[in-house]
């Protein structure tokens, strides 16, 4: 059957859902039998309750704060809360999440603290992009999945096994709800995307081993906090704004995982870095940065804090936050340049 003939639905003229692609992925860790497949399930299928509410949130009382900060000192958003619960509720009954921890929560949620149950951390920004629900703007979800350490999670101080570095991520990946709802994941053998078919209610194939482009003429940063930026990023922003070949293009949606999803797709560069607000970096370190840089460098480009590669940063605390440049690799890398310039010529 030649591509013409079929409705669009099929990749390569086969139509792969999402768990026939995650049990293909089985066959790269031996290690991993069906349970992994059937945890990023437990994602999956929180994601098509998010979906399904966010597409109703003009219809339903979904919209607007809780009245209520979280740790993070934010405005809790009724869909945080809403996702939140989803993730929590799905992941907790697949019988190989030991814990779960969510930017909404300011202690993991501990699920098994040891045995075949207790295999797995799943980490989570259960709805990214909160402050724009309420204008109908993309928001998404992002999870990051750790192995527990050999020795099985302590059962006195779960907190210590997430702590791992981003480089042991077992899998990560974000929902994007837009015109579509996009399911983008890597489980270290490319980045793949699905898109979700509201007919049938399965996430359906539709890029496989998605690449960044080498180079990009987007920026996407947060200008008003220019003045607050240290001096080597304001060099390196007026060098973008000023420079001819390429001509830099701006673009900012402040939902992080449109932002990034944009990047991944055309290239250029991301960064949100300290300002006097937030002098460690405003983006979490565990549930935001870490997965997209999994995700970044899979696809071949680069996440940095300005200094070392994301992945390598070792955590201290579940909730810390990290500058991060991130994108194509030309612009990291012309933009740590400038850092290390600085840096060099004492900051
Ligand atoms: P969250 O809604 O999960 O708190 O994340 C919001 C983050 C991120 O999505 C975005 O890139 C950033 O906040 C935007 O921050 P500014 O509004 O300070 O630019
Ligand atoms: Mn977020
Ligand atoms: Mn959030």
């Amino acid at each position: 059957m030649t591509s013409e003939h079929t409705s669009g639905l099929f990749h390569e003229n086969h139509l792969v859902t999402l768990q026939q692609h995650i049990m293909e992925q089985q066959a790269y860790h031996p290690t991993a039998t069906g349970e992994f497949s059937w945890l990023l399930s437990g994602i999956t299928q929180a994601s098509k309750i998010i979906a399904a509410k966010v597409r109703r949130a003009g219809l339903q009382d979904i919209i607007g704060s809780l009245g209520k900060e979280n740790i993070q000192g934010e405005d809790v958003q009724k869909l945080d809360v809403f996702a939140n619960d989803c993730l929590i509720q799905s992941l907790a009954y697949r019988g190989n999440v030991g814990i779960l921890a969510s930017e909404e929560n300011d202690e993991p949620v501990v699920i098994h603290d040891s045995g075949p149950q207790g295999r797995y951390a799943v980490l989570f920004d259960p709805l990214d992009g909160s402050s724009n629900i309420d204008v109908n703007v993309s928001i998404g979800t992002i999870f990051s999945v750790l192995e527990r350490p050999s020795g099985g999670f302590s059962r006195n101080d779960p907190l210590a096994d997430l702590l791992q570095p981003g480089v042991r991520q077992r899998a990560a990946g974000y929902v994007i709800y837009g015109p579509s709802t996009l399911f983008v994941y890597t489980t270290g053998q490319g980045v793949h995307f699905f898109t979700l078919d509201p007919g049938t209610g399965a996430y359906i194939l539709y890029r496989e081993r998605v690449t960044i482009p080498e180079s990009g003429d987007i920026y996407s940063v947060n200008e008003s906090n220019f003045t607050e930026f240290p001096r080597a990023v304001q060099e390196y922003l007026r060098h973008i704004k000023t420079s001819e070949e390429p001509s830099y293009n701006s673009r900012y949606v402040g939902s992080f995982v449109a932002d990034f999803h944009r990047t991944l797709l055309k290239g250029g560069i991301f960064l949100y870095p300290q300002t006097r607000k937030a002098p460690g970096g405003k983006l979490r370190l565990l549930y935001e940065c870490n997965p997209m840089a999994f995700l970044v460098e899979q696809a071949g480009g680069m996440a940095t804090d300005g200094r070392q590669r994301i992945l390598e940063i070792q955590p201290k605390t579940l909730h810390e936050r990290t500058p991060l440049f991130i994108g194509s690799p030309t612009q990291v890398k012309e933009a740590m340049a400038f850092v290390e310039k600085d840096s060099g010529e004492g900051a």
